[in-house]
């Protein structure tokens, strides 16, 4: 075993079940947690990277009942659809799980019963909207009327979406339920349990100010909540519905709370503990092995926990699950390092999931590889800032980066080989001054590109690839082969020989970003070897004179204008 080996947890934040998500929803967690985890493996590194599906909150229930069944089906059913996208887009979890799951059922109620030990919850009586017709109680947002403030008629109960004033749903002037469009509404109440987060104010706040290496994104999000926001005000963690986790004190009932559920956002990020236990009971594996990657007494210290979500998950990340954490006063791992993103937009727009704008991911993977994707979205991560997905830019940066630079010096190298040595790396020549200075320009852009990757500074890490894609093309302009065969053919050798080893060498360090593109590669130039150049003079010489190999089929494919045209349409409005 390597002594420099070291353990990361990885989560991506678990996507909601109900629906097909989009380019925004991959860019803005999984992929970029698939990155690291794949860099993190390619180092030889111990990786557990763990994904599910949030299948709990009301969401979830209307998605059921509009596709007409019951909600544990159609959650059953979706999280196929949605593991099947996932393998699509090469996204290599350990465990895709589900927060529906008996390991998360067991889990949250376990950590809910931990906090009550400790004196975090309080039981609250408070008053909640009732609709007869829907027969439940209605969640906030699902209550609609005018607003007081401005006279919008669609207001929700939580906010007018028109004036953005936060609203209480008592508020509305005219309600009605924005499932049935039903009146008969009555105010009744209703028993919650609510996390005494305040009390665990000072602690968070000191957690957050050590985290001086984390992205300003995630600590300014964190400490806007803590200070000017209202994020650490004792929240419900309980909701009147029936989908959901029981609320139960770990495996005791919990009097006065039967036919009361856990709120969607308590039990989903718990869901990255109860995952991992699912992937360990589904391989038969006992729980120590498990609790080593959780548990700090079960071996857990030497882990490094990085998370990956979008903006907007950061408060529950960086306040509520650690306050869960950390108020069950129990030795469970905490996140070392948050890596959030900004949003991804959409031609002009944004994405929406409602109005069917823009590129699903089940759509994304009828026109093109996977690859296109993961290249572009990753190039253009919206790390520092939102950015935006245009079909112009698309074409461009696809056209370029894969085509023009890396698969024509894989193809030029190859077919170049086959015409005047044959299909084998050739024999002859030695490195001279151009080789020299072509090793020392991927010594030191290998190192930088290492440094982005272990950063996770996602956009650096993608154009210092590209830049020694780039070297290695100049390489070719300057030394000419195919003029040089003409007076010097051992000379042209030693080129080609180094060539198609930059191939391999290429396919390595490329795989974390495009998996599919780095197989054709290796499988291309015959070697199952994709070790990581730490000696890299040494894996310039892995492929030795007289190796075999293929030309491959054409690696990247250019859009065309008329593709780019017809989808730029397609994709235009509501989706059908
Ligand atoms: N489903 C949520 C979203 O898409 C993310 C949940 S992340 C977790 O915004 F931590 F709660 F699991
Ligand atoms: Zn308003």
């Amino acid at each position: 075993m390597d002594s420099r080996m070291a353990r990361y947890l990885i989560t991506s934040a678990i996507p909601y079940i109900n629906g097909i998500k989009h380019l925004g929803t991959l860019i803005g967690s999984q992929l970029p947690a698939d990155l690291y985890a794949r860099y993190m493996r390619a180092r030889g590194h111990e990786v557990m990277f763990i994904c599910a599906t949030d299948e709990h909150g009301t969401p979830a229930e209307l998605a059921a009942a509009k596709a007409g069944k019951p909600v544990a089906e159609f959650c059953a059913e979706m999280h196929g659809v949605q593991a099947q996208i996932a393998k699509g887009f090469r996204l290599s979890f350990d465990h895709f799980g589900r927060s529906s799951s008996p390991q998360n059922h067991a889990m949250t109620q376990y950590f809910a019963g931990k906090l009550a030990d400790n004196g975090l919850i309080q039981e609250v009586t408070e008053e909640q909207v009732y609709s007869k017709a829907d027969g439940r109680f209605l969640p906030d947002r699902y209550i609609e009327g005018t607003c007081p403030n401005c006279g919008y008629d669609r207001a929700r109960g939580d906010q007018c979406e028109n004036c953005t004033k936060q609203l209480n749903p008592t508020e509305l002037i005219d309600p009605r339920s924005a499932i049935s469009g039903s009146t008969d509404l009555e105010v009744r109440q209703t028993k919650h349990l609510y996390l005494r987060q305040s009390a665990l104010k000072d602690d968070l706040d000191a957690w957050i100010d050590a985290k001086t290496d984390w992205p300003v994104l995630t600590t300014s999000i964190a400490k806007k909540w803590l200070h000017d926001g209202d994020g650490l005000r004792d929240r419900g963690i309980t909701r009147d519905l029936d989908w959901g986790v029981p609320v139960k004190n770990g495996d005791k009932e919990w009097p006065g709370m039967e036919g009361k559920v856990f709120y969607v956002w308590f039990d989903a990020p718990i869901e990255y503990i109860a995952g991992t236990r699912e992937w360990a009971d589904a391989a038969g594996r006992p729980d120590a092995d498990w609790q080593r990657w959780w548990r700090t007494d079960m071996g857990a210290d030497d882990v490094t926990y990085v998370q990956f979500m979008g903006k907007d998950n950061v408060p529950f990340h960086t306040l509520s699950f650690p306050a869960t954490i950390m108020g069950s006063n129990e030795p469970w791992k905490l996140v070392d390092y948050i890596k959030s993103f900004n949003f991804l937009n959409y031609d002009g727009g944004q994405f929406s999931t409602s109005q069917g704008r823009g590129v699903f991911l089940d759509q994304a993977l009828e026109i093109l590889p996977a690859d296109y994707w993961r290249w572009w979205l990753l190039s253009h991560a919206p790390e520092t800032s939102d950015s935006e997905f245009t079909w112009e830019q698309f074409q461009t940066d696809v056209n370029k980066d894969l085509a023009d630079v890396l698969g024509n010096f894989v193809s030029r190298v190859t077919k170049f080989c086959r015409s005047k040595f044959g299909e084998a790396v050739p024999e002859g020549g030695e490195n001279g001054p151009d080789e020299i200075a072509l090793i020392e320009r991927l010594k030191s852009g290998l190192a930088t590109y290492e440094a982005h990757m272990q950063a996770m500074e996602i956009r650096k890490a993608a154009g210092e690839l590209r830049a020694l894609w780039v070297a290695g093309n100049e390489y070719l302009q300057v030394t000419q082969p195919w003029a040089v065969f003409k007076t010097d053919p051992d000379r042209a050798a030693a080129v080609i020989r180094l060539s198609l080893n930059l191939i391999r060498f290429y396919a390595v360090l490329s795989a974390p970003f495009i998996p599919d593109a780095s197989a054709s590669m290796l499988s291309a130039l015959k070697t199952e070897d994709d070790n990581w150049p730490d000696d890299l003079d040494a894996a310039l010489t892995t492929l030795p004179a007289g190796h075999t190999f293929e030309v491959p089929e054409v690696l990247f494919a250019k859009i065309t204008d008329d593709q780019r045209a017809e989808w730029q349409e397609r994709f235009a409005g509501t989706r059908d």
